[in-house]
This record gives C-alpha cells, structure tokens and sequence, in this order.
C-alpha cells in the first residue's frame, strides 16, 4: 500500500490566501478611486528574528494587494509610556488607517496596555476589547485574523458548523477564545480545552471539528481523534528536524476528513485576513470623516 498523502483531505491555506488577496485588491482599487488610501503602520519593538520576518511578510502583503505600508521599528528599551505617546500619536494620524503592533513586546511593556491604546476603528488584528467585546455578543467586525482565517476555510471547504461539536485547544486571546465566540456564533457546541485539562483525550475523541494551537510539538496522535475530523492545526514548533505543528499529521491524517498541514495550512490565511482588516479600517475611518 502507498504511503502517498490524499490530496483532498488537506485544506491548503496557501491556495486560498491568494483568492482572499485578490478580493482586497479589488475592493483597494475600488477605495481608492474615492479618494480612500488604505494604510497599514506596522509597530515592532526589539530585533526578535521571528518578529521581523513576520513584519516583513505583512509589508510585503501589503504591496501585493496596494495597500499603503510603513514600518516603525523602535528600540528594546523604549519605555512603555513612550511606546504609548507613538500609538496615541498614530490615532491621530488622518492618514493612518491601520495600526499594528507586533507580539511579543519586551517584559517590560504590557501588550494589554498597548493594545488598549489603538484606536478600535484602526485595530486591523482585532485584539482591543472594544472589538474583543463585539465578538462575544455575535457582533463581528474587526476579529484575530488567525481563527477568522479558520471560518473563512470553513466556508471554502464547505464544512458546516452549526450543531457539530467543535473542541478548541488553547485559551490565548489571540486564538483560542476567539475562535471559541467564532464557533459558537455559527451553533456549534464549543469546548475548550487546555494544557492543563485533565483527560484532553475524552474530549478531543468526541470532535467534529478540532483546533490546536498550543505550541506542543504532535501534542494531537490518532487514537486522539475520531474518523472524519476536520482539523486546524495552529501550532508552529521549530526544531533541528524543521516546522511541526501541534498534530502529528502522518499519524492522524489517515482518520481525518480534513486537516491543515504545517506550514501551509493555517498560517497563509492569518494574512491574508490581516488586509481585509486593513481595508475594513479605512473605509471605518473615512465614514468618521
Ligand atoms: N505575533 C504573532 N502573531 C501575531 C498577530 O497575529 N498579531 C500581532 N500583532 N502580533 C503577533
């Protein structure tokens, strides 16, 4: 018997992002043929490696799609009030739409702090409680880009949600309590779960749909799921050996109905929906005016 993974069981987020891309720039061509110039201002504090590279993949989405980026790289040691005076300086920007601050920031500087700083109307990641808030009453508007990547290939898959059991591992405001509000706006029946959930097994077994990101290397083994899961993998572990997600994918794809591979899967979407964002803030910002 071959050992060939079957194509139609994976869910390939790098042939749907560009579908995504192309439908901003569409809508930024339309923007601004009405005088409307969408731009992003990406905040990175420090030189962690993997937050410049993440950066630079915004920046060049952006010039992909027509989006107007700019990049403001500021020093480890900036203090947190300075890092406040430039976002409360950005918010009064007319020309700024868009206002992203990378994750992490140093220890020193709270990122709840800062992210309560950003204008909501110009938070493109969707993570001020304002937007946090709208979310949990079933009102979205700007959402964490990553599990609403998640919905929209739920949409493109043609999974459909409502009353299917949906076990989300992780509780991160980034990731797993919003995709957790995402799921149970459309009727699902939502668990989350965690690293620290006694028996983690007896609920993901029970999984319509399953979503991982904890950062625990094949954390996710087959006798963990049950036959024709559909699987989001967010887990990003890096070794000598390379990218793994938090599912062991050659061990649990011969029982999935679905599942994203890592990369590839989850992660293209994440940005893609980032410049839908970018858009969704400029047109906020010109109804201000
Ligand atoms: N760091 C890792 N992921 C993200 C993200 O989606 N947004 C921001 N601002 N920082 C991150």
């Amino acid at each position: 018997m071959s050992d060939a993974i079957d194509s139609s069981k994976i869910i390939d987020g790098k042939a749907v992002s560009p579908k995504v891309e192309a439908e901003v720039s569409k809508t930024v061509a339309a923007l601004k043929e009405k005088g409307i110039f969408p731009k992003l201002v990406t905040v990175l504090v420090g030189e962690d490696p993997a937050s410049q590279m993440y950066v630079r993949m915004k920046h060049k989405a952006c010039e992909r799609v027509g989006i107007l980026a700019e990049d403001c790289i500021l020093p480890a040691t900036m203090t947190e009030s300075e890092l406040l005076d430039k976002i409360r300086e950005l918010n009064a920007d007319q020309t700024v739409s868009s206002i992203l601050v990378q994750l992490p920031l140093p220890k020193h500087i709270s990122s709840q702090t800062v992210m309560n700083m950003i204008d909501p109307k110009k938070d493109a990641d969707g993570f001020h409680p304002f937007n946090m808030g709208n979310l949990l009453i079933n009102e979205e508007g700007l959402v964490p880009c990553t599990p609403k990547g998640i919905i929209r290939l739920l949409e493109e898959y043609k999974v459909d949600v409502q009353g299917k059991n949906a076990v989300v591992v992780g509780h991160s405001n980034v990731v797993g309590k919003p995709m957790a509000a995402m799921l149970l706006n459309r009727n699902a029946t939502v668990s989350v779960c965690h690293i620290f959930t006694k028996d983690l097994k007896s609920y993901t077994t029970a999984a319509d749909i399953l979503v991982v990101g904890v950062g625990v290397k094949h954390l996710i083994k087959e006798d963990m799921v049950k036959p024709g899961v559909v699987i989001f993998d967010v887990g990003i572990n890096q070794d000598s050996t390379g990218t793994h997600g938090d599912v062991d994918f050659a061990n649990v794809v011969k029982k999935a109905a679905l599942i994203t591979p890592v990369p590839g899967g989850v992660g293209p979407m994440t940005i893609a929906i980032l410049m839908t964002h970018v858009v969704k803030c400029a047109e906020l910002i010109a109804q201000r005016k």
